[in-house]
């Protein structure tokens, strides 16, 4: 997710610029930029990847005096990781940088290029220079210029500008996405969260929608539709961690709640009304394929093992899925019509990696799914489709689970597509439950609540068993690895159909199941060997849209048409389920024991 800081007055700018952008790097990125203007002269800088190729590109640059300076960490979104698409955008004497979307960002484009100006980047964002330079032929004064500007534009934005024009002043805006501004007697500091400001401010104010305004030597004017507005600052908070925490106790808890807006991130631009499409590869990556296979670990091979259920049902592919690990010594039989994928939050992981390096010397094809451009997954893959989670600080994973899943999702869409081995109106039925995922991921209060208060019930007893059937059968096991990751209590994903030839020996009241029963999947089946497990006295916590009166405990989700709306529901309860009792239990679920978050030995 991209970053922003601004600062104008006369310390040293660069070093404020940089040290707050690496304090935003939590949000992850993939390019970084400045620009300063100091005694009416405007430089700036890029550079692709991390932060430290900046910081080498600008060493022997220092600014000395009063001026303004903005910074930008860029998650590409519309347009590659390159220089030209980093952030700050120039117009012919003003810069940008903005966090957000801008909707309408094709229609200003069409009428700008239809006045003669020429755009260099692929973003969206470079719009707004332009047209801020386009409005100031004419308006009275710059604040007029860029306040036709934002009335213009359409979608999420915190944007910083500064201009020739004025060189003593920054103007900002904000709609949907986060920007803050930081007080420190006549300096005055930029941040899209606390952490850049803590140690530099000691008052903010939070910009709500719609805020727009400017500020210069000493002096922050705000405004919004219905005029000049008063600011009331607060006191700022002092600790950094709990800043980059919003406010959540942990960042297990802050991913969790991510998941819904992430998720908007990871589709966009891919899933159309149309159908999907992903820029990242040509459709010729599937010419001579016949198979699929996913290779992957861990949390990874649980959504890799969901996907193989939707790559046979809807794009008709065979596909088989492997644990790493297992895949790299029991010698495979390969064959070049087969895709070779893997799944990978980290894209470092050792097995994921050596797995894929023998299949691409068996020649065959490769494709990651990964949320970490550049890592060593992405580079050895003949294509990548990052996931765009963010970064993810929580050892166990949430938001990288969750948008993988929405990636092979999408994936079997895009195959059925191109095989036709799905007809127009199931492509609109699935692009209509895609996306009303990102609603299915909101985590409701209400929710939170009771799952928090049941959570004390389940602090003992001798097991868990999540169970579940099809697709909820990888999320079953899924629910258990989270549970057993930070809670240490002993807990198995098992399907639901095979309780019935074995672990159903262990079933009594001490053993806890929990059961996902989908209405949009095999929920007669499903409540049949509840039914069962209920009869043997097992303590049964029911998580469905449907009442199930043999639960013990009971938390219901709401009404889908969609099994994957629901999959993505039900994810949220388990992912809070296992938060909740682990704190009871006084565990640091960011942190837990023995594990690693990135796992680069075999
Ligand atoms: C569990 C978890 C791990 C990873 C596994 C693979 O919460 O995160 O099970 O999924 O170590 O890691 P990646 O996805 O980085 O290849």
């Amino acid at each position: 997710m991209c970053g922003i800081v601004g600062y104008i007055g006369h310390k040293e700018k660069k070093e404020i610029l940089l040290d707050g952008l690496q304090e935003l790097e939590y949000r992850g990125y993939d390019s970084a930029g400045i620009a300063i203007i100091e005694d009416g002269t405007l430089k700036h800088f890029k550079e692709i990847g991390k932060l430290e190729n900046l910081r080498q590109k600008t060493k022997s640059y220092t600014s000395n005096g009063f001026g303004v300076a903005i910074g930008h960490t860029r998650w590409a979104t519309h347009g590659k990781p390159t220089e030209l698409n980093a952030h700050p955008h120039l117009g012919e004497y003003s810069f940008i940088i903005h966090n957000g979307i801008i909707e309408n960002y094709q229609e200003i484009k069409n009428e700008l290029t239809a006045e003669g100006v020429q755009f260099v980047s692929q973003t969206d964002t470079e719009v707004i220079v332009h047209s801020f330079e386009n409005e100031n032929h004419t308006a009275k004064t710059p604040f007029e210029a860029f306040t036709n500007t934002v009335k213009k534009l359409e979608g999420a934005y915190a944007t910083l500008l500064v201009t020739k024009a004025a060189p003593n002043t920054i103007f900002f805006a904000k709609s949907r996405s986060p920007m803050l501004i930081g007080f420190d007697g006549d300096d005055v500091y930029f941040a899209s969260s606390d952490s850049p400001v803590i140690g530099k401010a000691n008052e903010v104010y939070y910009l709500e929608d719609g805020e727009y305004g400017y500020a210069k030597s000493g002096e922050v004017k705000l405004f919004d539709a219905n005029g000049e507005r008063k600011i009331s600052k607060q006191a700022l908070a002092t600790d950094k961690v709990l800043a980059q925490k919003d406010g959540y106790r942990f960042f297990m808890e802050k991913e969790i709640y991510e998941q819904s807006r992430v998720m908007s991130e990871t589709m966009m631009g891919r899933v159309l009304d149309s159908g999907i499409d992903f820029d990242e590869f040509d459709k010729s990556l599937f010419d001579g394929i016949y198979a699929i296979k996913i290779c992957a670990c861990g949390t990874s091979y649980h959504s890799a093992l969901a996907a193989s259920y939707l790559f046979e049902r809807i794009a008709k592919m065979r596909c088989d899925i492997e644990i790493a690990s297992e895949f790299r010594y029991k010698e495979p039989f390969l064959t070049d019509k087969t895709l070779f994928i893997t799944v990978s939050q980290s894209g470092e992981t050792a097995d994921t990696l050596e797995a894929l390096k023998m299949a691409k010397r068996a020649g065959l094809k490769s494709l990651s799914i990964c949320n970490v451009d550049n890592s060593s997954i992405v580079r050895e893959s003949d294509a990548a489709i990052l996931t765009r989670a963010g970064i993810e600080k929580g050892v166990a994973s949430t938001k990288a689970f969750a948008t993988q899943a929405m990636v092979l999702w999408m994936l079997s869409l895009y195959i059925g597509q191109l095989r036709n081995t799905i007809p127009k109106d199931k492509i609109e039925i699935e692009i209509d439950a895609m996306l009303h995922t990102p609603k299915a991921l909101v985590v409701e209060d209400k929710l939170h609540e009771r799952i928090h208060r049941l959570s004390k019930r389940y602090l003992h007893g001798h097991g868990f068993f999540f169970i579940g059937r099809d697709i909820f059968y990888p999320l079953a096991l899924e629910g258990a690895l989270k549970l057993k990751e930070i809670s240490y209590l002993h807990a198995e994903g098992y399907p639901a159909g095979e309780m019935k030839h074995g672990p159903i020996a262990l079933a009594d009241s001490e053993l806890f199941t929990i059961a996902l029963m989908p209405k949009t999947l095999l929920y007669d089946k499903m409540k049949s060997n509840v039914e069962e497990l209920s009869a043997r006295d097992a303590t049964i916590l029911a998580i469905s849209p449907e009442t199930f009166e043999l639960a013990d405990d009971f938390i219901q989700t709401k009404h889908a048409n969609h099994p994957m709306v629901e999959f993505f529901e039900m994810m949220v309860v388990t992912q809070l389920l296992a938060l909740e009792i682990s704190v009871r239990l006084g565990n640091d679920v960011d942190m837990p024991r023995n594990l690693a978050k990135s796992v680069t030995v075999e």
